[in-house]
């Protein structure tokens, strides 16, 4: 294997191994795992998220600069990210697929680009 390809996997590993073990959170509720998100302008970290059929999860978000929304209009779940304050959302996806959401509040010049997508698998 060249060296290339190595270290593409291992970024690629990188990338995706924190989130998994962040969503493994042993401090979590027992309604299901809690997945941290920040919001900012003008992204969502992390922005691709991947969830499981049926499984329920908490969403935490914080705003690190000023009010932002949320909103995923395929999943049915919204609500505003208050600095300071944050925002909970629980829920069960029932449906697998690629869901996107977006910010839904005016935020500034690259507002429209303050997007991210569930994938939800079976
Ligand atoms: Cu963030 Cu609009």
């Amino acid at each position: 294997m060249n060296y290339l390809k190595k270290f593409l996997i291992i970024a690629i590993l990188a990338l995706v191994v924190p989130v998994a073990v962040r969503g493994a959170d042993p401090a979590a509720p027992e309604s299901g795992k809690v997945i941290k998100i920040t919001a900012k302008k003008f992204e969502y970290n992390p922005n691709k998220i991947t969830l499981k059929k049926g499984v329920p999860v908490t969403l935490e978000f914080t705003s690190l600069d000023r009010l932002h929304g949320f909103s995923c209009p395929d999943l049915g779940i919204r609500g505003d990210i208050l600095p300071g304050k944050g925002l909970k959302i629980q829920f069960t996806p029932q449906k697998a697929g690629t869901f996107p959401f977006h910010c839904d509040i005016f935020c500034g010049e690259g507002h429209e680009n303050m997007t991210g997508e569930f994938i939800v698998t079976e």
